[in-house]
């Protein structure tokens, strides 16, 4: 058997489930073209037919990726398949990942149904896949509750049916490492024909072992590995990419290996979290902001006298740039466009020129500019918005009410709002309620610094409305305007319908917010 590991990767899929992470199509072939500069084998790009968001971004994903597979999910049934083989049809390698549910949990509880009626519908959808597509992948979901004698009984029978691959999914992250390996172990020992088909581990990570659980599944036979970038995914996430890609390429005295060209993993990452408004947890290995910085005495003296007494990896292997950037206001145009382009993006002569102002005011305020300023220079202020932050005044203190006023501009029209509250950001956001119509569910609110320092603040928020959780990103020297930016941010990310019905710049709708 070969040691080459498939990385199969599903972060505009299952990664894209997170509420609130909803990228648009243009987003998405933008992570797209990074993923196969990684060098991922297979590109998960959605689920065509859930939506036709999804149809759109799985049918431009595959005009435009050339080497990685492009993969959609769908549920074992005729028209999903059909729909998904339709939205593949300009893919130079197709391939359509079906399946259905292997443990008596959903098969009771979820399709009411028998071990044997749902062999017999995933056969029938393999077959038919089979006819659309050449590559069939099948998911068993929830393998890791499934009793082992069924699992193999099932992935037996859609090997026999056509499946080129069989995902094992540890779909609620419930197994222990051991027990994940001694799973795909059992499968190899007693499938008969289990060598026709790659086996693959889908882990998640609701009690932290999804990476732990990947790896235990590629020791006993797994040869494919479904992830994401930064871990993304359903509740506590997906097994991550970068997690598994570094573990083969630290640990030499194992045989397996990827094609991940691990140098780009930073900037993907930092892309990642951008785009899906979706900030990595500090400690989070190999990604997070600490995962090189040794703050105690004792290990700084370590690092210094001989780094591998403290560091298993340099942080140069996954791109993070050795003399950290060094831009100030006196930086100039070339050394800003080098920066910019080691994080993908590319600027014609015009926008460099724009940008360049904008940067020159933000480093005259922050003193010198790191990645995270850069990218929110470049990204923290989305072009497209139908609502633009114009000014924010705010007047507030101990024992002083505080009064905020706001200024947005929307459709070209400038429109201000005044409102008190019990603090700054609190009387900010009212205005803005005022503006809006409605006051505004705020589940999840977060201040920090940017870049450690205490020049800048970002504000990630999330805002529910209709059931549906949007999110929110805004960066400045002052916080309040940081916050004021997030929730405008979240906001025009309601479908533009709603927004439309919403936003009724008459002060009519202002008084209805100001007596509620
Ligand atoms: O976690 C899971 O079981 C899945 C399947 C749909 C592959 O995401
Ligand atoms: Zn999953």
């Amino acid at each position: 058997m070969s040691d080459k590991i498939f990385i199969f990767d599903t972060t505009l899929r299952d990664g894209e489930q997170v509420p609130g992470c909803q990228l648009s199509t243009p987003e998405k072939i933008e992570i797209a073209k990074e993923l196969e500069l990684l060098g991922v084998d297979v590109i998960e790009a959605g689920f065509p037919v859930s939506s036709p968001g999804d149809f759109q971004s799985v049918m431009e994903i595959s005009k435009v990726i050339t080497n990685p597979t492009i993969c959609a999910l769908t549920r074992a049934v005729e028209n999903d398949i059909k729909v998904a083989a339709e939205a593949l049809r300009y893919a130079k390698h197709p391939r359509i990942h079906t399946g259905i549910g292997a443990s008596d949990y959903h098969i009771k509880h979820k399709f009411n149904s028998t071990r044997d009626n749902v062999i017999e519908r995933g056969v029938r959808a393999v077959k038919y896949a089979k006819k659309l597509v050449e590559d069939v992948e099948f998911f068993c979901e929830d393998a890791g509750r499934a009793d082992n004698e069924f699992l193999a009984r099932m992935v037996e029978a859609v090997i026999a049916a056509g499946a080129t691959v069989v995902n094992i999914p540890d779909t609620t992250g419930y197994c222990l490492p051991l027990d994940y390996g001694n799973k795909i172990k059992y499968l190899f020992e007693n499938v008969s024909n289990i060598h026709k088909a790659v086996i693959s581990c889908h882990c998640h990570n609701d009690l932290g072992m999804a990476t732990a659980n990947t790896m235990a599944g590629i020791q006993n036979g797994a040869r494919q590995v479904e992830v994401t970038i930064n871990g993304i995914g359903e509740r506590a996430g997906n097994t991550s990419l970068e997690e598994i890609a570094m573990i083969l390429q630290t640990h030499k005295e194992i045989p397996y290996h990827s094609n991940v060209d691990s140098k780009r993993i930073y900037m993907l990452s930092l892309l990642v979290s951008k785009m899906m408004r979706m900030p990595v947890q500090p400690n989070k290995a190999v990604v997070g902001r600490n995962a090189f910085a040794h703050s105690s005495g004792i290990h700084q003296d370590g690092v210094i006298k001989h780094r591998d007494s403290y560091e298993i990896m340099d942080p140069s292997d996954i791109g993070i740039p050795q003399n950290s950037i060094i831009l100030t206001a006196r930086s100039g145009r070339a050394a800003l466009n080098f920066h910019l382009k080691r994080l993908g993006y590319s600027l014609n002569k015009e926008e460099l020129k724009e940008v360049y102002e904008r940067f020159l005011v933000m480093a005259d305020k922050t003193k010198d500019v790191k990645d995270d300023d850069l990218i929110m220079l470049m990204d923290g202020e989305v072009k497209a918005s139908p609502i633009k932050v114009e000014y924010v005044q705010v007047l507030c203190g101990d024992p002083i009410q505080a009064v905020a006023t706001v200024d947005l501009k929307i459709d070209g029209e400038i429109i201000r709002r005044s409102a008190d509250g019990n603090g700054p950001v609190n009387a900010a956001f009212r205005a803005i309620d005022k503006l809006v119509g409605e006051k505004l569910e705020v589940i999840e609110y977060l201040v920090q610094s940017m870049n450690g320092s205490r020049d800048t603040g970002k504000v990630h928020l999330r805002i529910q409305k209709d059931g549906i959780v949007y999110q929110g990103f805004g960066v400045d020297t002052d916080i309040v305007v940081a916050s004021v930016k997030a929730y405008v941010d979240a906001i025009n990310k309601f479908p533009i319908a709603v927004l439309k019905q919403m936003v009724r710049p008459s002060e009519a709708s202002a008084a209805v917010v100001a007596n509620s």
